[in-house]
């Protein structure tokens, strides 16, 4: 579907495709997406590590995100182990990926899953990831905790084989160009089990 839209310049694309390479140009012109990349991660460098601030100021819809997230879980965890033992018997282990603050693992994912690792670019969101996920301040069972917490962007990172049984990637992919995405899609589709959530 072609849908036509202004960046934050103000400068208008006739659809996406124009926009990508405008931003990033040809393949293979690593120039010009080390400066997209540089610039996405400059942009969330310098906003304010907090809800509000990972929810580009509409920090009022988290409590609905979450819920319309859950709901989504649910059906995803249904379909992954109808057939086999029932998640509840299982160490499940995910990964929240453009975690920003930890916000959706403190909220969501942690309820459903032992383990979570977190891969966030920017550092001082991932600090205040570690602390909000620290076991002293969230209410969850001792068996499941924030376990990992890696500062890479996610076109640099390899999910550890049979690791993962969901990679989740919420209100983050848009920052990755198509090929990119792609790419680690691949990679962690020969590793794991998955399934892609985009938002
Ligand atoms: C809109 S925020 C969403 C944060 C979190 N997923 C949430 O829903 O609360 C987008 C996040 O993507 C991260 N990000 C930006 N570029 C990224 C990249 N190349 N790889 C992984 N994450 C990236 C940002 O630092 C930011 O934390």
């Amino acid at each position: 579907m072609e849908k036509s839209g202004l960046d934050s310049d103000g400068r208008q694309f006739k659809n996406a495709e124009e926009m990508w390479r405008e931003e990033i140009g040809e393949e293979g012109d690593l120039q010009k997406k080390n400066e997209w990349y540089q610039k996405a991660v400059g942009y969330w460098q310098n906003v304010e590590a907090s809800v509000d601030g990972v929810l580009g100021g509409y920090g009022c819809v988290n409590e609905t995100d979450i819920k319309t997230s859950e709901a989504f879980l649910k059906n995803i965890l249904s379909e992954r182990f109808a057939s086999s033992n029932s998640a509840s018997n299982r160490h499940l282990v995910a990964l929240d990926c453009g975690s920003g603050i930890g916000r959706v693992t403190k909220n969501l994912l942690l309820r459903y899953f032992n383990e979570v690792d977190l891969v966030e670019p920017v550092s001082h969101f991932l600090e205040v990831a570690q602390t909000n996920l620290n076991p002293e301040h969230i209410a969850v069972s001792d068996d499941h905790k924030a376990a990992n917490f890696y500062c890479i962007p996610l076109q640099d990172f390899t999910p550890e084989e049979g690791r993962y049984d969901i990679i989740w990637i919420q209100w983050c992919i848009g920052q990755l160009a198509d090929d990119d995405f792609v790419s680690f899609f691949k990679r962690a589709k020969d590793l794991c089990w998955t399934k892609m959530i985009r938002a």
